[in-house]
């Protein structure tokens, strides 16, 4: 299949989803912003006569989150408002349904209760913002907000599990900019000026979703990984973020080296920060899946971006019903182009991988399970 934005649209009740993973993921989430800072939770100034601060859209996408996940999901949440006479609350566009705007949002089984800024004018108001935007849902943030040359630059975010990226490679940038530095393929040729019009034209009733997927390899010198939301028994030499994060959901060193070091530089040219590493065995290697949404804000005009990413061992994926034989096609259907931005030379994985799909897959059809079998709405195979 050719590139193409791979967007469809979105089902309102689709924008923010919460699995049993939700505390794992708050954990993580809340260790990053304590020791990443600017590289969790960013809000750029004004750069005048480009692009506006992100500071307005940031204490806006609090208020529509905790409006949101308090209508959506009842029992996680539950919210208290502004109900005193200050003019801040009586004039504030905040709430929903006219109701008052929402001062705190407690999550009802952490028994976690957070502040929402009311405005921007308090100090770190708008990082605060995010911050809370942040440890309430499980997925990350981009705002892009429109320049006035009509391209939208991203003016601040929530980027605590970005795993093949970090914030500071990417934040300021206008959205060509940020998949050009990336490499991304095909993206000046098919993507570039179909995307422009799309952020253009999006209307706030039409948010869209779309998906990606790439493999993750978790270097087999350390411990036995297991699911995301269990611990594994023995850990050993684990420092504080890999004791939290084992999993590498957060930033995947296994693949691109630490963190702090990392040089981004496009994926062509990730050579040299390679961590080389034996071939994984396949209970090491991960699917990692991201949702990604956008909906433009209504009362900022600001695109929210959101990022949503699930792991998934191969493994499991190797038992779901029709998914190896879909897997082990996606992967053998990569050009040259997206081999080289999806790292199937990195990591020594892809033989493994394809060895254990095609045996998954012929067990499968000597069954009699067919290519399209269940499983397919929770996979974007
Ligand atoms: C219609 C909207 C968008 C489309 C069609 C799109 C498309 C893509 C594609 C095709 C890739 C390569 C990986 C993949 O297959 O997904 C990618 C990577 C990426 N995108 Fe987007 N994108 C969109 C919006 C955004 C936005 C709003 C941001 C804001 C931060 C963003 C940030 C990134 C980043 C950071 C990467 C990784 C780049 C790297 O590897 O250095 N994207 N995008």
């Amino acid at each position: 299949m050719g590139v193409t934005m791979g967007i469809r649209s979105m089902p309102w009740d689709e924008w923010i989803e919460l699995d049993n993973q939700f505390e794992i993921y708050h954990r993580i989430r809340a260790h990053r912003i304590r020791t990443r800072g600017m590289g969790a939770i960013c809000v750029l100034p004004d750069n005048p006569g480009v692009v506006e601060s992100g500071a307005t859209a940031a204490v806006e996408v609090v208020h529509e989150l905790a409006e949101y996940l308090s209508r959506r999901y009842p029992t996680t949440f539950k919210v208290s408002r502004h109900l005193d006479d200050s003019p801040d609350a009586i004039s504030s566009k905040y709430g929903w349904e006219g109701a008052r705007p929402i001062r705190t949002i407690t999550i009802i089984p952490l028994s976690a209760t957070y502040d929402i800024p009311l405005n921007t004018d308090e100090s770190r108001a708008a990082e605060r913002a995010l911050e809370v935007a942040a440890l309430i849902i499980q997925e990350d943030l981009a705002l892009m907000i429109e320049g006035s040359d009509g391209r939208y630059y991203f003016q601040a975010g929530a980027i605590c599990i970005p795993g093949f990226w970090r914030m500071q490679d990417k934040i300021g940038l206008p959205l060509d900019e940020i998949h050009i530095t990336g490499d991304v393929p095909k993206y000046r040729e098919k993507l570039e000026m179909s995307m422009g019009r799309f952020f253009q034209r999006l209307a706030v009733e039409k948010p869209v979703a779309r998906n990606n997927y790439s493999l993750q390899v978790l270097d087999p010198r350390k411990p036995q990984s297991s699911p995301i939301n269990t611990v594994p028994e023995v850990i050993h030499n684990l420092d504080d973020e890999e004791e939290i994060d084992f999993e590498e959901l957060a930033w995947s060193t296994s693949a691109n080296g630490p963190e702090n070091s990392f040089i981004h530089g496009g994926h062509r040219v990730r050579g040299p920060q390679e961590v080389l590493v034996p071939a994984p065995s396949i209970a090491n290697v991960r699917l990692r899946s991201e949702r990604q949404t956008l909906r433009r804000l209504p009362l900022s005009g600001a695109i929210v971006f959101t990022i949503r990413t699930y792991l998934t061992p191969i493994q499991t994926l190797g038992q779901e019903p029709g998914v190896p034989g879909r897997l082990a096609s996606a992967l053998r259907g990569w050009g040259r182009n997206v081999s080289i931005y999806k790292g199937k030379e990195r990591g020594n994985w892809w033989n493994v991988v394809l060895e254990y799909l095609d045996s998954c897959w012929n067990e499968q059809l000597a069954q009699g399970t067919s290519l399209e079998g269940g499983g397919k709405e929770n996979y974007p195979l």
